[in-house]
C-alpha cells in the first residue's frame, strides 16, 4: 500500500504514487474516461480512471458507485493546471469502505430549512466546509492577538448565578434545589481574574434567550472577551481598534482560498486599517434624522439604524457613549455628561452592525451599586462582583466579539446561523 496522503498535500507527491482515503462528492464520464471528484476533508481531488489504468472490474464498479460514497483510492498524483487544486489522481485501484445510499443533498437545489434540517450532511458539502474553515482560523487568529500581547487566558464559567446583560434574555435552568442561568457573558469573572493576572481573556460559548428571529441572533455563539486592568476608554478603543485590524488581515491572509469558494469581493476587508472613525452617539442620532430616522435622545439602535450609521464609512466605526438607559449595568459613567457611559459599539461595514460590545467598568463602589438597583437587579447577587471595587478597585475595560457575527461578515453571510456548525436559535434544537 503507498503511503496516505490528504489531498491538500498532493503537490509534495508529484508523480508518486498515493493513497487517499475519503467520501465520493461528484463523478462525470466523457467517453471511456471516468472523473471522480473525492474529498477527504482537506480539499477534493478529481481522480481520472480509464479500463487500461485500472481493469474491467473497477471501471464497471466506478459506474456504480453514488454520492458520499466512502473509499481508499490509489493512484499516481500528476500535475494538471486544469484540474481543481491543481494535481490530479490518475487511479489505480479503488476500495469501497462504507455505501451511501440515497445521500439527501444532490447537487442541485435545496431550501434554507431542508439543509438546516441535514446540517449534520450539510457540513460535507464545499460553501459550509469553506465558511466553518475561516472560523477556524479566525479563531486561531483571536487567541493569537491575545497570546502574543501578554493576555492570560481565564475560562469563565458557564452556569452562572446571575445577569450579567439583562435578564430578558436569560436562560434559566435547575441546579440542584436552586436556579442557574447560562452565562450571557464571562465579563464580571474576567474583572476578578484581571485583578489577579492584569490581562486577561476568556473564550467560549455564551447564551441569550433570543426571542427575536433576526439574522443577527442565535441563543447559543461563541464570544471572546479580554478585560485589562488600568486601561481606560481611550486606550480601550485603541485595543479593539488593533485587533480587529489584526484578525482581519490574519483572516484574509488564511483563507484566500475559502473567500474565493464564497465569492467574497474582498475590497471592503483590505481596507480595515487603522484609524478607525469614531462618533459619538449624539453625533449618530444628527445623523440618522438627517436621513429621516425618527429616534431621539435615548433610543436604542436596531440593524436598520446601525446599518445606516455604518453606510456613511468605508471602515468599521466605533458608535461612542451611549445613553446610560439603553447600556448595561456595568459601564462607567462619563465624568463629562452624567446622561452617558464610556461604551462603545464596533459596527461593522456591510449592513453587519455591531460585532464588538465594550466599556470602560464602573469602578466607584457606590455608583455601581445605584446602577444594579436602578436596573432592578438582586443586589446580594453581586455581592463578589461587587468586592472588586471594595478590595483595590482600579479602571478597568474590556470588550465583547460575537465569533458567528465577525464570520458572517468577513464571508458576508446573509444569516448568522451558517457561521456556526450547528446553530441553536429561537425555532431550531436540531441536529
Ligand atoms: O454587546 P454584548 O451584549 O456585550 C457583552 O456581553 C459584554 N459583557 C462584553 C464585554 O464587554 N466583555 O455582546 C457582545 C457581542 C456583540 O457585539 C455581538 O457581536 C455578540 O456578542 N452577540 C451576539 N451574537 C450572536 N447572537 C446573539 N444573540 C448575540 N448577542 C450578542
Ligand atoms: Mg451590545
Amino acid at each position: 500500500m503507498p503511503q496516505k496522503t490528504y489531498i491538500d498535500s498532493l503537490s509534495k507527491s508529484d508523480g508518486q504514487e498515493v493513497r487517499i482515503e475519503g467520501w465520493l462528492y461528484n463523478a462525470r464520464s466523457s467517453g471511456k474516461i471516468r472523473f471522480l471528484l473525492v474529498r477527504d476533508g482537506t480539499g477534493i481531488v478529481q481522480c481520472v480512471a480509464s479500463v487500461a489504468d485500472v481493469g474491467e472490474a473497477t471501471f464497471a464498479l466506478i459506474d456504480t458507485l453514488t454520492q458520499e460514497t466512502s473509499l481508499r483510492v490509489r493512484g499516481k498524483v500528476r500535475k494538471d493546471d486544469r484540474a481543481p487544486g491543481g494535481y490530479e489522481l490518475q487511479l489505480r485501484t479503488l476500495e469501497i469502505v462504507g455505501y451511501s445510499m440515497d445521500y439527501p443533498i444532490t447537487p442541485k437545489d435545496h431550501s434554507d430549512a431542508f439543509l438546516l434540517d441535514h446540517r449534520h450532511l450539510w457540513l460535507r458539502s464545499r460553501r459550509p466546509h469553506a465558511i466553518l474553515r475561516v472560523r477556524h482560523e479566525a479563531t486561531i487568529a483571536i487567541r493569537d492577538y491575545f497570546n502574543s500581547n501578554g493576555f492570560t487566558l481565564i475560562d469563565a464559567p458557564i452556569f452562572t448565578p446571575s445577569a450579567c446583560e439583562g435578564t430578558t434574555t436569560l436562560f434559566e435552568t435547575n441546579y440542584f434545589r436552586t436556579k442557574a442561568y447560562l452565562s450571557q457573558s464571562g465579563q464580571l469573572y474576567n474583572e476578578a481574574a484581571a485583578s489577579a493576572f492584569g490581562k486577561v481573556y476568556c473564550f467560549g460559548p455564551t447564551f441569550r434567550a433570543e426571542k427575536s428571529k433576526t439574522r443577527r441572533h442565535l441563543t447559543e455563539f461563541w464570544q471572546i472577551e479580554p478585560e485589562v486592568a488600568f486601561l481606560e476608554f481611550d486606550g480601550l478603543l485603541d485595543l479593539v481598534e488593533d485587533f480587529t485590524c489584526y484578525v482581519v488581515s490574519r483572516t484574509l491572509d488564511r483563507n484566500r482560498e475559502e473567500l474565493k469558494i464564497l465569492e467574497r469581493d474582498t475590497t471592503a476587508l483590505e481596507n480595515v486599517q487603522k484609524p478607525f472613525p469614531r462618533i459619538a452617539y449624539s453625533a449618530a442620532i444628527d445623523l440618522l434624522q438627517q436621513k429621516g430616522f425618527a429616534v431621539t435622545f435615548g433610543s436604542d439602535f436596531g440593524a436598520p439604524e446601525e446599518t445606516a450609521i455604518a453606510e456613511h464609512f468605508d471602515k468599521p466605526v466605533f458608535v461612542h457613549r451611549y445613553p446610560k438607559e439603553i447600556k448595561a449595568f456595568y459601564m462607567k459613567t462619563d465624568p463629562e455628561d452624567d446622561r452617558l457611559v464610556l461604551g462603545t459599539d464596533l459596527l461593522a461595514p456591510e449592513g453587519y452592525g455591531e460585532i464588538i460590545g465594550a466599556s470602560q467598568r464602573e469602578d466607584d463602589l457606590e455608583k455601581l451599586i445605584d446602577s444594579i438597583k436602578r436596573h432592578n437587579l438582586p443586589i446580594q447577587d453581586f455581592e463578589w462582583y461587587l468586592d472588586i471595587r471594595r478590595y483595590g478597585a482600579v479602571p478597568m475595560s474590556g470588550f465583547g466579539l460575537g465569533l458567528e457575527r465577525f464570520v458572517s461578515w468577513i464571508c458576508k453571510l446573509k444569516h448568522l446561523r451558517e457561521a456556526i456548525p450547528f446553530p441553536r436559535m429561537m425555532y431550531r434544537l436540531s441536529p
